[in-house]
Parts: structure tokens; sequence; C-alpha cells
């Protein structure tokens, strides 16, 4: 089984429909209204009503136990499919509106990693990730919080949520902020919105990775750009083509994008809601062995983890 590195993962994102009927019922919740189909998986139409029916799932969630469990849950099946490092989108907006403090939320996270590095040798570390929507000063609380009350598990500071929604500048001082503590940055751009939003985050952002940014394929001059500076996409085809970007993985253009030159990683962003996992990622991704064991050396060499760990992970994929 080739290593797998993930570096594009959203916490609740990865909670599995049976997850969530087990939180719930352990909550004493009722299961939100609309949450699931007939055929039991999530139900969404649209990347907006995707977005709400996120929101709906964290609903489940209560206290920071269920955060850490969230955590280790996913980093236990992952790793069964060969992962040996993940970076999870963390939000801190859904513990701060249940009244958790950040100290605990990030305890109870950092209990579920440690778990996961025990029983299954995965190491995973926290993104904390701000929500675009709720607006740049939303944004800079959160990267306030993070410096404040720093962990040796939390190594990046990134930006999801609705795309539309101002724009890439507006966020710069919560990106300069984590950027001069020491944070790497990333930001989801070039999903919804076309390279134009990328140009906009690499110019107005410290990022060295986009997230997605699979819209680039759309500008030559973009591709080159990137490829120049070695900016880094996280790409997740299946979430991509479930969100109906593009009408299929042949029509996807990760294979465009690496035949110019831009560094690209495999990532499942959703996994439950989009119907995938890393490892089908890495199955469907139209590569071979030596291919995807570099795009796996690229998710490490990207990854914000510190110089030793990288080492070491670089050494278990081998070349
Ligand atoms: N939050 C969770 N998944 C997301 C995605 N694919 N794009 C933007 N925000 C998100
Ligand atoms: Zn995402």
């Amino acid at each position: 089984m080739i290593p797998k590195v993930e570096l594009h993962c959203h916490l609740e994102g990865s909670i599995s429909p049976a997850l969530a009927r087990e939180l719930a019922a352990r909550n004493g919740l009722d299961l939100p209204r609309g949450l699931f189909g007939p055929d039991g998986h999530y139900v969404w139409q649209d990347f907006l009503s995707f977005l709400a029916a996120y929101d709906r799932v964290c609903t489940v969630l209560r206290t920071p136990r269920d955060f850490g469990d969230v955590i280790y849950s996913y980093l236990a099946g992952v790793a069964a499919e060969g992962a040996i490092y993940v970076e999870m989108f963390c939000s801190p907006e859904r513990p701060a509106a249940l009244g958790i403090s950040y100290a605990a939320w990030v305890e109870a996270l950092a209990e579920g990693i440690d778990r996961a590095q025990r029983e299954f040798g995965i190491v995973g570390r926290i993104i904390i990730i701000c929500i675009r929507h709720l607006g740049p000063e939303r944004a800079l609380a959160m990267a306030e919080g993070m410096v404040i009350e720093p962990h040796p598990y939390i190594v990046g500071f990134g930006m999801g949520g609705d795309e539309a929604k101002f724009t890439p500048a507006d966020f710069a001082p919560a990106y300069r902020l984590a950027h001069d503590q020491g944070y790497g940055c990333t930001v989801h751009a070039g999903e919804v919105l076309g390279p134009e939003s990328v140009w906009a985050s690499i110019e107005a952002l410290p990022v060295t990775r986009i997230g997605h940014g699979v819209r680039s394929a759309d500008d030559a001059a973009l591709m080159a750009e990137l490829a120049r500076r070695g900016t880094v996409l996280e790409v997740c085809p299946g979430s991509n083509v479930a969100l109906g970007l593009y009408p299929d993985r042949v029509s996807h253009p990760l294979h465009r994008l690496i035949a110019a030159g831009v560094a690209v990683t495999l990532n499942s962003d959703d996994p439950p809601f989009f119907h995938t996992t890393l490892g089908n990622e890495y199955d469907k991704a139209g590569l071979g062995d030596a291919a995807l064991r570099h795009i796996a050396r690229t998710a490490v060499e990207a990854s914000f983890a510190d110089e030793a760990t990288k080492r070491a992970l670089l050494k278990e994929i081998g070349s």
C-alpha cells in the first residue's frame, strides 16, 4: 500500500453518517431534520446547500470529547487506507458557540490525535481555519486566539467557507499575524470562483498552498506563476466532481495541472459528503505508483510539520 499524506480535510466534514447518529444519540439529541436522505447519506444539492448541510452535521457536537472522538475516528479510518500524516482543518467557531473554551477543545483534539498515533502510528496535526462568510473580523479573532494559546499540534492557519464573500485582501491582517508568528498558511480559492480568485489570494496573502485551486487550469499564465512560486495545490477531485465543478474525473484538470508543472497533492475534503476517501482519491487519480509516491512526498514537503517529522515521513514514503 502506498503511504498517503493528506493536507486538506475538514474536521466536521469527516463525520460519517454512522458517527453523526452515534454522537446525536450520546448527546440525547434528535437528528437534524433533512440531514439524511432515504439512502442514509447526507442530503445537499449545490455548494451553498452543502455548506448548510455541513452546519447541520455540526449540531450533533456538544462536548470536547465529541471533537476528540471525531478526529480520532477519522485518523483511525484513514490510517487503515495507508495514511501516515494528516492535517485537519479545525474551526474554533464551533466549540466557541457551544461555550467550550479554546484550551479544552484543543486538548480534546490533541488527545484524539495522540490516541490515533498510539494505536495506528498515524501523525495528525491541526490547521486552524476561519470561515470566510463570517467576515474578516471573526477571522482576525480566530488568528489572535491561535497565537495567544499555541499548541505543538497546531501548525497552520487557513480559510474555508463561501468563496464568493469578501476578497482575499480583506483577510490579510489575520493571515499576516499567523504568518509572522510562524504558522504555515493556506486558503480555499479557485474552487467555486475562477482563476482570478487564486491570483487575488497569492497576491494578497502569505500562502504557500491553495485549497483546491483547480480553476487555475483555466489560465496558463496562472499555472506558470504557481509553478514558478512552488505554490502547492490541495486538490480534491472527488469533492470537485460531487459539487459539479466538473462532470466527471476524466474532465477534472488534475493531469493538466501536473503537466503544467504545478505541484499538486491529493485530498478528500469532506469525504462522507462526497462519497469518497483519501484511499479512493489515490486509487482514482489515474496515476501510477511512482507518481502517487511523488504526490505523497510533495504533500510532506508542503506540510506545516516540523523538519524532523518531515524527514521521518519522507523516509517512510521512500522513493
Ligand atoms: N468547508 C468545508 N468544505 C469546504 C469546501 N469544499 N469549500 C469551502 N469551504 C468548505
Ligand atoms: Zn475544503
